[in-house]
């Protein structure tokens, strides 16, 4: 192994770099979602993989990321079947088909728990990290750039750093940043925060010197897709949590001052960012959040939104320029952090956040399903949802009634994968309107869904297996509770009588 004296990090380009990198290493990439990705490093991996395979020999990597990652790691290399195995969380369409084809092993995390997992070694022994910063310094402090994710842990614990240098990436960027990476267990002691904006660490996360085989040079931009407006059934979503916020503070239930937010990533997240900004009756309020998205920008630059702790700053190339231009007033309301601190229970907890993430489907019992379709397929995975859900003041799930022109619906008597489980889910919001589950038992929780949140075409099915279902607690029936999913595999729509 080569090592960089400090001080003397020699360039390499991106092929000299990977031949640090050998067939079934595991490599740990710097990126949540694709904010703060590695670039070049990977798609240079992605060609040698394709010329190994052209000529015969094998060449998998296992790949570690702090979240999705985008076109040049996940898409780039499941392109050239180059991953063996893949955590915490993906979302590339090319590699959720080789997951679901058990091409390739992947373990669906909790985002919190990604750094200690990493730190015991459960995921084995990082052989090379590949981190994108915009410096790195002599004695091996590391500044990274739009995203933080796991990246402190990552160059704690690999074997091997390879730095890409990232000319692009505004050098400000460390100014949000708030590194602290957490010592092993009995060593643990509260973490200070208090407010969203509290800082307890460092702009920089810190390598040991003798660990870097070199830096590669690149001004690649993150590549972000714009999003879509939010559709009609969003935009009732996000009015209906929004009025149940309002009565909720009427109440007395959350504070004047409100309480922070987090929100999920999506259109349908950003749509209920919009309308909570414009809403005249919100108060100016905060985020306890694990991305920065693009809605954020604007209603934070109106004041409406007074300041936010993330994860990432997964914002396309526009609303990112406009925090570079105006950094002075953004990096004193935004603070970036690893995931394990972004996402800390105990954190969520203490602030009193309100969460709000998307489900693929929930049952009548209000257990809900973010991660599978049809109790087989992966989606993308857990994420951060059950990090926050679990944890937060008030947890909230939204998920339009029906998909598929009426022939999915996303209400079922019984998930067929389940993440968040009754117990910890609060509130669910359909398009149809929104059943507030705090305090009722199963058979009175089936009937608000059943009559708040189903679409119209599905509520007599629905009311009639609660009605015929084995009487118990929770009641059900066995042998039916999957016939809705068994239809739609069947037929294409899961009342193929009524939805043709
Ligand atoms: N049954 C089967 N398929 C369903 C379905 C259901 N009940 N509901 C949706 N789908 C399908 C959609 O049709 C779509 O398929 P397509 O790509 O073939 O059109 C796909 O699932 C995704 O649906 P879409 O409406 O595009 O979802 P989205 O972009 O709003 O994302 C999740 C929804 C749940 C997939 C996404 O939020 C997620 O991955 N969540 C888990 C992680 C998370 O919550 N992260 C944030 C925490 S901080």
């Amino acid at each position: 192994m080569t090592l960089g004296t400090a001080g003397t990090y020699p360039v390499l380009s991106a092929e000299e770099a990977i031949t640090h990198i050998q067939d079934g290493d595991t490599v740990s990439f710097s990126g949540f979602t694709p904010a703060g990705s590695a670039k070049a490093v990977p798609v240079a991996l992605a060609r040698r993989a394709r010329e190994a395979h052209a000529k015969g020999n094998p060449f998998k990597v296992r790949v570690l990321t702090g979240a999705s990652s985008g076109y040049s790691i996940d898409e780039a290399l499941a392109q050239v079947d180059a991953i063996s195995w893949r955590g915490p969380y993906q979302s590339d369409g090319t590699l959720r088909k080789q997951i679901n084809r058990q091409e390739v092993e992947y373990a669906d995390m909790h985002l919190s728990h990604l750094p200690q997992a990493v730190a015991e070694e459960f995921l084995g022994q990082i052989g090379t990290a590949v981190v994108e910063a915009t410096e790195i310094t002599p004695d091996g402090r590391v500044y990274l750039t739009t995203s933080i994710g796991a990246s402190p842990t990552y160059l704690k614990y690999a074997q091997k750093v390879i730095i890409e240098i990232n000319r692009h990436q505004s050098p400000r960027l460390r100014e949000m940043a708030d590194i602290f990476v957490m010592p092993a267990p009995p060593n643990r002691y509260p973490i200070h925060i208090y407010e969203p904006l509290t800082r307890i660490g460092w702009p920089y996360a810190q390598v040991d010197p003798r660990k870097i085989v070199g830096i590669v040079e690149n001004d690649e931009p993150d590549r972000l897709g714009d999003f879509s407006p939010p559709d009609a059934a969003s935009l009732k979503i996000a009015d209906h949590v929004i009025r149940f916020l309002m009565d909720e503070m009427r109440a007395g239930r959350i504070p004047p001052t409100f309480l922070p937010l987090q929100s999920g990533v999506g259109n349908v997240a950003n749509g209920l960012m919009s309308g909570l900004g414009a809403h005249p009756d919100v108060p100016p309020f905060m985020m306890y959040s694990e991305v920065f998205q693009n809605s954020l920008v604007d209603i934070m630059a109106a004041g409406k939104l007074l300041g936010a702790s993330a994860t990432s700053l997964t914002i396309t190339p526009d609303k990112l320029q406009q925090i570079v231009d105006n950094m002075d007033f953004f990096c004193t309301r935004i603070v970036l952090r690893p995931q394990e601190i972004s996402n800390h229970p105990g954190i969520i907890r203490r602030l009193g956040v309100i969460s709000i993430n998307t489900a693929i489907e929930f049952d009548i019992y209000g257990n809900v399903n973010s991660s599978h379709l049809f109790g087989t397929d992966i989606m993308n995975g857990i994420g951060g949802s059950a990090d926050f859900t679990r944890n937060s003041y008030i947890s909230i799930f939204t998920a339009p009634s029906v998909v598929k022109n009426g022939r999915l619906s996303a209400v079922v008597p019984m998930c067929t994968h389940i993440d968040s489980t009754e117990h910890s889910v609060q509130v669910l919001a359909t398009e149809q309107g929104l059943a507030d589950l705090r305090g009722l038992g199963p058979v009175q929780r089936a009937r608000r869904i059943i009559r708040n949140c189903a679409h119209p075409d599905y509520r007599p099915y629905l009311e009639k297996y609660l009605r015929e279902a084995r009487v118990g607690h929770i009641p059900h029936d066995l042998g039916r509770c999957f016939d809705l999913h068994r239809n739609f595999l069947e037929t294409g729509s899961m009342l193929p009588e009524v939805i043709p």
